[in-house]
């Protein structure tokens, strides 16, 4: 099975360091280009962009870096219940159009009820998985030309369209893929329904092969089939040493009284795919290898995926062909500093995984590696 390696746009910030302002730096959108040509140059084959009060817009951002690259695809969060299902529509076939078919959607029904208030949308965690249902019923049936000319017409419990229509529709057919995560029942419901690939945050294999072997069952039931990926952090160095190090480094400057700060927000949200996070380490940081190599130390305060693949480069990518044993075709991983991290992981973990560009073939055009003295270039590593 050949594996998707995905990156991901920080768009709610970066840094050396987590819970402080050293180490930061300024997410602007110069940055945020460099790490998606990094991304695309290195070879990755798409990277995310989540979406929430705290990010950058995804639309915007997205847009903004189509023209930076040309073969990355960008994963763009959407949250059904902000905006109508007509105008994601539109939004969806002309970025698909100008990216030449690079659009993949994420499919955000939102977990943080107190912030979904102040963005307008104040359902339950039940209703909110309903406005999604029928808000993707509505997407699909628009984008994919149903109802032929008359457009296409859908009257549910929350959403209603009459005569919806593609003018222009989008490159892929019969539109853009539809990624999606949440770990609720009604989130496996909608994924086994509806859904083209299902996302997990970085739970421990075992949690994880629980998660597809019920969604796939579920699918089943809808004569579907489902895809698998998995969103992570990655913590790789030239030796295990190293890289737990960079993970102790990474928390060394992250008071107690701000792991309590996030833990008490996490717990005023319904996302259950955010408590199986939080649950992983309790709010203590001594027990945060959660699984072997397997670190959730990221989710002490960080929102959402809060676990990190920490280890040598042989060690990481044996963990990733452990969930890739599992079903899980689609990685999306990030590490800090964003931009250091695309490369460092791509350098290190590509060849072992058999992605990206063939190194060594670089040098017959330019430079690998710095030449020596004014002539002697440096042979190709065995
Ligand atoms: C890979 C992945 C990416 C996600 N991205 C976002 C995001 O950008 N913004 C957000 O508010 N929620 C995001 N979520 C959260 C889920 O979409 C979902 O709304 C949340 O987990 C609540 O659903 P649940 O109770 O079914 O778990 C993401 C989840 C996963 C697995």
């Amino acid at each position: 099975m050949s594996l998707n390696l995905f990156w991901f746009i920080p768009t709610h910030g970066d840094s050396r360091y987590l819970g402080t302002s050293k180490g930061a730096r300024a997410v602007d959108a110069d940055y945020l280009r460099q790490v998606a040509v990094a991304a695309d140059t290195l070879g990755y084959d798409g990277v995310l962009l989540p979406t929430g009060r705290s990010c950058e817009d995804a639309w915007v951002v997205a847009s903004s870096l189509i023209h930076a690259t040309k073969k990355l695809k960008f994963l763009v969060a959407v949250r059904p219940g902000l905006s109508t299902p007509g105008l994601a529509v539109r939004m969806a076939a002309t970025f698909d159009r100008l990216s030449n078919g690079r659009l993949l959607i994420n499919v955000v029904t939102g977990g943080d009820p107190t912030e979904l208030a102040a963005d307008g949308l104040t359902a339950n965690h039940a209703e909110r998985y309903e406005i999604s249902d029928e808000f993707i019923r509505i997407w699909r049936g628009a984008l994919s030309g149903e109802g032929g000319d008359a457009g296409f017409d859908f009257e549910g419990k929350h959403l209603r369209v009459k005569g919806a229509k593609t003018l222009y529709p989008p490159v892929q057919k019969p539109y853009p893929p539809l990624y999606f995560g949440g770990s609720s029942e009604a989130a496996h419901e909608l994924a086994a329904e509806q859904m083209d690939v299902y996302l997990t945050w970085g739970e421990p294999p075992a949690a994880v092969a629980e998660k597809i072997a019920d969604i796939r069952r579920r699918a089943a039931e809808h004569g579907r089939t489902v895809k698998f990926g998995i969103r992570l952090h990655v913590i790789v160095r030239e030796t295990n040493e190293e890289a737990w190090q960079a993970a102790e480094r990474l928390i060394s400057h992250l008071d107690d009284d701000v792991i309590a700060k996030a833990q008490a927000s996490f717990a005023r949200m319904d996302s259950e795919g955010q408590r199986r996070m939080a649950a992983l380490h309790g709010g203590r940081r001594d027990k945060l290898e959660v699984s072997p190599n397997l670190w959730a130390g990221v989710g002490l305060v960080r929102g959402g995926a809060g676990t990190a693949l920490v280890g040598d480069a042989e060690t990481v990518a044996a963990r990733i062909r452990e969930y890739a044993d599992l079903g899980i075709e689609t990685f999306i991983f990030s590490g800090y500093p964003h931009l250091e991290e695309s490369y460092r992981f791509a350098e290190l973990v590509f060849p072992l995984l058999g992605k990206g560009k063939e190194q060594g073939e670089v040098s017959i055009t330019g430079p690998f590696g710095e030449v020596m003295a004014t002539d002697i270039v440096p042979k190709k590593a065995a």
